[in-house]
């Protein structure tokens, strides 16, 4: 039994599935390329341990996700097929690909499925009832088997007939991916042990601003880099050229204190004239940027700063990365920090999906106690949101 912002949930240890036909809800939204290739499959491996229980156990599998937005429209470059080849690979069996699940002639094969046996559904978003939490649509996906298993943390802030609906359906629980998440990023909001640091960096700071505020209370210090750095230096009124930033809201003030003692922004940047690999870069004070340099990473000074800060953590909470990882250039500073971590002993947790690939490119994720499989799901499950596929496991 997993608990989840202080609500038990159960899990497929406590529902004890045997030899029955299983909905697995996963979320295998990975990065694919119009040819079909995956660059990662950090999601699939992050949903093994459910998969690979309930086939033990003797079930058989319909897996359901969804890839992209196709917004109810099918999409060849949005198939779940190279999915398919993948998990099939991962768990060294046949893993049959149904094209249209709602066929008769698939109706039909689905029926006659047997013990062990494990079939993935096209990419549920190209029906266009999926994201409508259609209850008919709900109901003929809860005809594909006898229980509901909901491993896909990454899309369960979605209210979504295959996350949300369908629970409502069939005797639900959370698979084991779904409950290490709530584990671990419920110790971050309920059980954090002192010093508490948290760091909020990343290309997008619109979701973070809550989560600042949040955190500027319960943590040690809050460490920023990425465009909600480049937000709160916009707001205290210093020039950030022409770097990503939260600029619908030239106020950030109103929205939280920006002057706090405990939000660290960077004492010196990395810039460039352009986000471009080789386009050259100089290092500059936080208070020296020009009207034409993009802010691409932190500078020394920072990092050896935010280090020293860390050193003594015990809960270390990380999201996003402090410069434009995807440019080899301008990953040093993250990458200096995360490695200084190694070191580290504080409980830590990251996640989001460009962390993700950094750690996974240099081979760092085992710095991580916990490396969330969620993006959005992870900054609203953090910030205290309610979230419609773990709500409705709830009943
Ligand atoms: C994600 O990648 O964050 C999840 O798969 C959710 O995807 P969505 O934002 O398209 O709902």
């Amino acid at each position: 039994m997993a608990t989840t912002q202080g609500i038990k949930l159960m899990t497929i240890r406590d529902l004890r599935i045997r030899r029955a036909r299983v909905i697995v809800r996963v979320d295998f939204n990975e990065p694919i390329s119009g040819r079909g290739h995956l660059s990662d499959d950090f999601r699939i491996r992050a949903a093994m341990p459910t998969l690979m229980k309930l086939l033990a156990d003797g079930n058989q599998l319909v897996i359901i996700s969804h890839l992209g937005r196709p917004n109810g429209k099918k999409r060849r470059t949005m198939s779940m097929k190279p999915i398919a080849r993948r998990l099939s690979a991962l768990l060294k069996r046949r893993v049959v690909f149904i094209r249209d699940p709602f066929s008769v002639r698939s109706r039909r094969f689905l029926a006659t499925f047997e013990e062990g046996r494990v079939c993935m559904l096209e990419n549920i978003r190209f029906w266009q009832e999926e994201e409508k939490n259609n209850l008919q649509f709900a109901e003929k996906l809860s005809r594909f088997g006898k229980y509901y298993v909901n491993d896909a943390f990454g899309a369960s802030h979605r209210a979504h007939a295959s996350i949300a609906g369908i629970s409502r359906l069939l005797p639900s629980c959370a698979g084991l991916l779904l409950a290490r998440e709530v584990r671990a990023l419920d110790r971050m909001c309920h059980h954090q042990r002192h010093p508490f640091f948290v760091i909020l960096a990343g290309g997008k700071a619109s979701g973070k601003i809550e989560l600042a505020k949040k955190f500027i209370h319960e943590a040690d210090g809050v460490l920023l880099g990425g465009a909600i750095a480049n937000s709160v230096l916009m707001s205290r009124g210093f020039e950030i050229g022409r770097s990503v930033a939260y600029h619908e809201m030239k106020n950030m003030k109103k929205m939280f204190n920006v002057s706090s003692q405990k939000l660290y922004t960077p004492l010196d940047v990395i810039v460039s004239p352009r986000i471009a690999q080789g386009a050259g870069s100089a290092i500059k004070l936080y208070s020296g940027v020009a009207a034409h340099d993009y802010i691409v990473d932190v500078g020394p000074a920072t990092r050896r700063f935010f280090i020293k800060m860390l050193k003594n953590a015990r809960t270390i909470l990380w999201n996003g990365p402090l410069g434009v990882v995807e440019i080899p250039e301008f990953s040093a500073g993250t990458l200096a920090i995360i490695n200084a971590l190694k070191r580290s002993k504080a409980y830590k947790v990251t996640g989001g999906g460009d962390t993700v690939a950094l750690l996974q490119k240099h081979r760092l994720v085992g710095v991580f106690d916990h490396v969330s499989t969620g993006g959005g799901a992870m900054l609203e499950y953090l910030a205290g949101k309610k979230m419609p596929g773990i709500e409705a496991l709830r009943k």
